[in-house]
């Protein structure tokens, strides 16, 4: 009877000593065998009184050496599961596998445009600057020569924060001229990508929000001849060497003078007449001369320098270049419309 219970204890030492527990579920099978709660080397050491007293103490000692065994090789076998788990890179994860395709996003049509304009204003020297959607009244209005009784207001009508006349969200990239101008000395050349918003019912052609890029050209001597030159310059690089600009006089209270910018299209077809409105021409941006009372609202001297502004929409040039016929679609976020936009326009 006892040198039965010898025997069992020796054939869990030699058990133990035989597995190789190669994967991790194995590896968890050895440790709830001999380790666990429920081993089965527990009832065995229980079974001690059993034994003859002359033998206990050597039977004693075999149980041990058993739970001892199990101990030791549980861990080295761990330690070594671990080292191969690491060499293929986690859980039985093969490396040189090859990995599943991952399809490619695309670029938003708005970026694609967006881009392609600021790289245009980059290869002669502006840099781009961004700046906050949330903007004080101050920056976007009254610094731009819009104060709060300015009629001007009217046409640009916003979303306030939680009924706060102070914060706004900005209803243009004019805004960040004057962020600009506050901090940087003349020299300034900035162009600036931008998210703006506005008080506008939703319709296929004005939403709450779209997109305007703004540039802004601050020095000494700067001449409404530099400013057209540069417009010209990015028409031609935007539209093709052909192109034809034509400026015509218009207003906003932050240049003086101010005009609005036309591209000629042509009239070809329908739509050519439609979107020209029968004349050819396109607006695509207003520009003017910086009005001296917003350099001086920014305490940039006047009578040194000068400077000139101009400002356009993002979404009317997408729609144009896509021929798309709903502003809205770009804010749908639809993956069909979204994926047909691979090229680069
Ligand atoms: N901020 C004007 C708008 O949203 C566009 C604009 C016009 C910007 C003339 C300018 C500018 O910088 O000089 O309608």
């Amino acid at each position: 009877m006892s040198s039965d219970l010898f025997d069992k204890v020796k054939s869990i030492i030699q058990e133990i000593e035989d597995t190789k527990p190669g994967v991790a579920e194995e590896l968890e099978q050895f440790r709830l065998r001999f380790l666990g709660t429920k081993n089965i080397i527990k009832p065995l050491m229980a079974e001690i009184r059993n034994i003859p007293n002359e033998s206990k103490k050597a039977y004693g000692q075999l149980v041990n050496q058993a739970k001892q065994k199990a101990e030791a090789i549980f861990e080295k076998l761990k330690a070594e599961s671990e080292q191969a788990a690491d060499q293929t890179g986690g859980e039985g994860l093969d490396l040189t596998m090859p990995p599943y395709p991952q399809e490619l996003g695309s670029r938003h049509p708005v970026s694609i445009v967006m881009n392609r304009i600021v790289s245009i204003f980059e290869r002669i020297g502006f840099s781009v600057a961004e700046e906050r959607e949330i903007e004080d009244d101050w920056h976007n209005f009254t610094a731009m020569n819009t104060p709060e009784d300015h009629p001007a207001r009217d046409m640009q009508d916003t979303y306030y924060i939680k009924d706060s006349i102070e914060y706004l969200l900005r209803t243009h990239t004019s805004s960040v001229q004057s962020r600009v101008m506050t901090t940087q000395k003349p020299p300034i050349r900035i162009i600036a990508p931008g998210r703006v918003y506005r008080n506008e019912t939703i319709s296929a052609r004005s939403h709450c929000q779209f997109h305007q890029v703004e540039g802004l050209y601050i020095d000494e001597g700067v001449s409404f001849a530099d400013m057209k030159q540069t417009l010209l310059n990015f028409a031609q690089a935007m539209y093709g060497p052909d192109i034809k600009i034509r400026l015509r006089p218009s207003y906003f209270p932050f240049t003086e003078p101010s005009a609005e910018m036309d591209v000629y299209w042509g009239l070809e077809n329908e739509i050519d007449y439609r979107i020209t409105k029968g004349t050819g021409w396109l607006e695509i941006l207003g520009c003017g001369m910086v009005d001296p009372n917003v350099l001086e609202n920014c305490k940039i001297d006047p009578d040194k320098y000068s400077g000139f502004a101009f400002g356009m929409g993002i979404e009317r040039q997408a729609m144009l270049a896509y021929n798309l016929p709903d502003i809205r679609l770009f804010f749908e976020n639809d993956v069909r419309f979204l994926k047909q936009f691979k090229a680069s326009m």
